[in-house]
């Protein structure tokens, strides 16, 4: 894992006491860049020995517990990895509701269920805790870079509070509405998402077939109505058969679990997502859940070339 982060040009804002608790592929370049521009960062991660290289780094704090970190913080920001990861990192007597004060906010960067959001957004209230559910697209890169794009579900007058802390690891940080609605707009996300990379892969492998040279074919491609972020950046490696995550196809099951239950409820009709999440679970199947996504080629690849 590279612990790198890169320079940014940070708004002038009042420093702040903050947790951060998940320093994973993510959340320690974030919590980096809060650091970097000027709050008191103090973080928690399951794995100490993460925590203490992030502390040794940026000069912060770190805590044994998600409530220790959570004590003296205004705002505590979380980032794990799914539904059940983030109640553990919340409730309970470790969690960081238990260390809250009155007052304080909690933002969830983790992508989850819209229901989690809401229940925890409903146990946080109890104790006049305010939480906005805030997933994240972008990236490691763009999380190294500080220029994620963030969708938030919650209220705009938290949404004032936390713009200019999160901004500080974004480009572009949008309320979408009430407390789920940012877990439903990275649902949206990920269903594109899979159509782009599905339709590349096929699109790279019919080109090797062809015999074309498709390096040469993704340069004028580009420029052209095919062209596309997933093309810029996933063309290139899947030619290269270059499968470090990134984003793991283990990451991209759960994200598509959710958008499935979330279709049942209302209805929408997935024909084509639900034929990549079988993509991806065979993937998975041949052992290779935590390659990067764009290994939907390694299914579609002339024999001689997978790898
Ligand atoms: N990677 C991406 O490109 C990307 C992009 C957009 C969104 N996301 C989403 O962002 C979230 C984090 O992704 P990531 O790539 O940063 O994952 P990751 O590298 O696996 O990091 C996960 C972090 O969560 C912590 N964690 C997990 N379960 C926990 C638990 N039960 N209790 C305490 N800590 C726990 C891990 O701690 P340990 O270090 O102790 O394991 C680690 O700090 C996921 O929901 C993912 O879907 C990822």
């Amino acid at each position: 894992m590279s612990y790198a982060i890169e320079a940014k040009h940070y708004d002038s804002v009042t420093p702040q006491k903050v947790a951060f608790i998940g320093l994973g592929v993510m959340g320690y370049p974030m919590a980096g860049h809060l650091a970097q521009a000027g709050h008191q960062v103090t973080v928690y991660n399951r794995n100490q020995a993460r925590a203490q290289q992030w502390s040794t780094q940026f000069q912060q704090e770190w805590a044994c517990t998600p409530a220790q970190a959570a004590a003296q913080a205004q705002v505590v920001m979380a980032c794990v990895g799914n539904d059940d990861d983030l109640r553990a990192v919340f409730l309970g007597p470790d969690g960081a509701l238990a260390g809250m004060k009155a007052g304080s906010l909690f933002i969830d960067h983790t992508t989850a269920s819209a229901q989690v959001a809401r229940e925890l957004s409903a146990i946080a209230a109890d104790q006049h805790v305010s939480f906005i559910d805030a997933p994240i697209s972008g990236g490691q890169a763009g999380a190294q870079k500080g220029m994620l794009s963030i969708m938030c579900g919650g209220q705009e007058k938290d949404m004032e509070r936390a713009r200019p802390l999160m901004m500080s690891y974004a480009q572009a940080c949008t309320l979408m509405g009430p407390t789920g609605s940012g877990q439903l707009c990275k649902m949206v996300n990920q269903i594109a998402v899979v159509g782009l990379l599905q339709g590349l892969a096929e699109a790279m492998a019919f080109g090797e077939q062809a015999g074309l040279d498709m390096e040469r074919a993704l340069s004028v491609l580009s420029k052209g109505a095919a062209g596309s972020w997933q093309m810029d950046t996933k063309g290139p490696t899947m030619l290269a058969r270059d499968f470090q995550p990134g984003f793991t196809v283990n990451w991209m099951l759960k994200d598509l679990d959710l958008v499935a239950q979330e279709a049942l409820r209302n209805g929408a009709q997935l024909p084509a997502t639900r034929l990549i999440q079988e993509q991806f679970a065979k993937i998975a199947a041949q052992g290779h859940q935590n390659l990067d996504i764009s290994a939907l080629f390694t299914l579609l690849a002339h024999s001689r070339d997978a790898g």
